[in-house]
């Protein structure tokens, strides 16, 4: 019997640390839907202090999820713990995660405390913790700057508290595997109860090491490895899950280790992780890039067609590739429609909200002949926003483009029942559209990101587009898709304007601030 490789998914806590990431209730259901299709073991849906928005999204996910475990992370206090144990109560399987910085550097100057004082916060913290459930992680935040004997007596207390996963972060990505790989073995080998803890390891990208340094922890004794789908997270990012498990799998000859994942929904969870938090997937990026299976040169494609092993490791479907189900079409009722909705985890507030955006899919197949999942995880990415977030909305626009001539754009949209028109011209019709959109909303937003992505393959396909503003430090992801890109362009910029206009707090569980304060525009 080989062991089993804990997959702890951490995309909708770490991953939404990402600028402009934060996701909503209905989002985080979504995702937690896809993450329990791919079947990862732990899903960290968020964290339940930082905002009543991430409390209710969290239960929302632990109502929805049934088979994989459902957690809340949670500083070290009384308040972190109760709301996280108190978000993931519905839960079938819930855990709660609690953290408290334990380097030097961090106690000094972060935290005020001394090394005692947090050793007694962090027991405090998994007793009550353990008053909601059974299951309870404790971490050490910046372990990787931590001194190991203290290490060994937190982890230990820990346990004897009655954590039953012990996770050591490489919070700021220093480590490199041979180091890491060392911490891990010494901390199993040292702590006199460790026999008692799945031991975790969670490591950040900041030097491109945060996959090499899991795998080298998993190889040293730890069965859980904590990463986010496209490697999703805090600045450079998480641990990349696709390419976690497809190393363990592939290597299996090395590693002597399973997971439980369904490798085939690899691909569909990164299309929709990338869909709803609007960061696109470089092409080359292993396993989930679009250039991860594709083949330029002569001599490579000449050996892919004779035999597909001389160039490949992996095999595309078994992650996913083309595995996108043609799911609807022209003539396909409201009810197809709904009960596709609801396969891919899609819950719409209201019947109206459901009538809007099966009218949306009706005008999209009358454009495009086949319908995919990823069309419909296109098409809703906009419309599931929220009523009460809707303040603009797009109504029509006109655009004109000729060669010798100034690109100008037409737009017609509504701000709260009334309507708005503008026109503007600009270096091409998608900045004529933004300037004419800005010359009656003059949000004072600046635009730093503009991408359009292709949703499924041709011509006919919609275009993806991501819209990225920023305002006063806080920073938000816009989307929209349309078979038009202008038209996608045009909600992709309305739809953060919107994000930016709704009044969301959400507080950085490591900074202990808030990190998205909403203002109206
Ligand atoms: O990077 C980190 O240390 C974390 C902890 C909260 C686990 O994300
Ligand atoms: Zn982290």
């Amino acid at each position: 019997m080989r062991d089993h490789l804990i997959i702890f998914d951490t995309t909708m806590r770490d991953g939404e640390q990402s600028p402009g990431a934060a996701m909503t209730k209905d989002e985080k259901v979504r995702i937690g839907k896809q993450l329990e299709r791919l079947r990862v073991d732990v899903i960290e849906a968020g964290f339940a202090a930082s905002s009543p928005g991430d409390f209710e999204a969290i239960r929302a996910v632990a109502a929805a999820v049934k088979d994989s475990t459902v957690c809340s992370l949670a500083r070290a206090n009384d308040n972190d713990v109760k709301r996280a144990g108190e978000a993931v109560k519905g839960a079938n399987r819930g855990r709660v995660h609690t953290f408290i910085a334990t380097s030097p550097i961090h106690m000094k100057h972060k935290l005020r405390m001394e090394p005692d004082a947090v050793l007694e916060a962090a027991v405090r913290s998994v007793k009550l913790a353990r008053q909601y459930t059974d299951d309870v992680e404790f971490s050490a935040e910046d372990a990787v700057r931590s001194e190991v004997d203290f290490l060994c007596r937190i982890f230990e207390a820990a346990i004897k508290a009655g954590a039953t996963t012990i996770n050591v972060p490489d919070t700021v990505g220093y480590s490199v595997p041979e180091k890491w790989g060392e911490l891990i073995r010494t901390l199993i080998e040292r702590v006199p109860n460790s026999g008692k803890a799945v031991w975790s390891t969670h490591c950040h990208n900041d030097l491109g090491m945060a996959v090499a340094n899991s795998l080298a922890a998993v190889m040293a004794g730890a069965r859980q490895v904590e990463c986010t789908i496209n490697g999703l997270g805090e600045r450079a990012g998480n641990a990349s899950l696709e390419e976690i498990v497809m190393a363990v799998k592939t290597r299996a000859d090395f590693f002597k280790i399973t997971t439980g994942i369904d490798a085939t929904q690899i691909v569909p969870a990164s299309k929709l992780v990338s869909t709803i938090t609007g960061y696109p997937v470089q092409p080359n990026k292993a396993v989930v890039g679009a250039n991860a299976f594709a083949h330029e040169s002569g001599i490579h494609q000449d050996g892919v067609l004779k035999h597909r092993e001389t160039y490949e490791i992996m095999k595309a479907s078994d992650v996913g590739w083309g595995a996108n189900r043609l799911t609807l079409g022209k003539l396909s009722g409201r009810n197809a429609f709904k009960t596709r909705l609801q396969e891919l985890g899609i819950t719409l507030a209201s019947e109206e909200q459901l009538n809007a955006a099966f009218a949306r899919f009706k005008e999209l197949a009358d454009k495009k002949r086949e319908i995919f999942d990823e069309d419909i995880q296109a098409l809703l990415s906009d419309e599931a926003v929220t009523p009460e977030v809707e303040h603009y909305r797009f109504v029509s626009i006109s655009a004109h483009s000729e060669t010798g001539e100034q690109p100008f754009s037409r737009i017609v949209m509504m701000e709260e029942g009334k309507e708005l028109r503008a026109e503007a011209r600009g270096a091409g019709i998608v900045d004529a559209t933004f300037k004419a959109i800005e010359s009656v909303v003059q949000s004072g937003t600046e635009l730093q990101l503009y991408s359009v992505n292709n949703v499924t393959e041709g011509t006919d396909s919609q275009g993806e587009v991501t819209v990225r503003l920023s305002k006063n430090g806080r920073i938000v992801n816009g989307m929209g898709s349309d078979t038009d890109i202008v038209v996608a362009s045009a909600k992709a910029y309305i739809n953060a304007l919107n994000k930016m206009s709704a009044k969301s707090q959400r507080m950085n569980p490591q900074y202990g601030e808030a990190v998205a304060t909403g203002s109206a525009l």
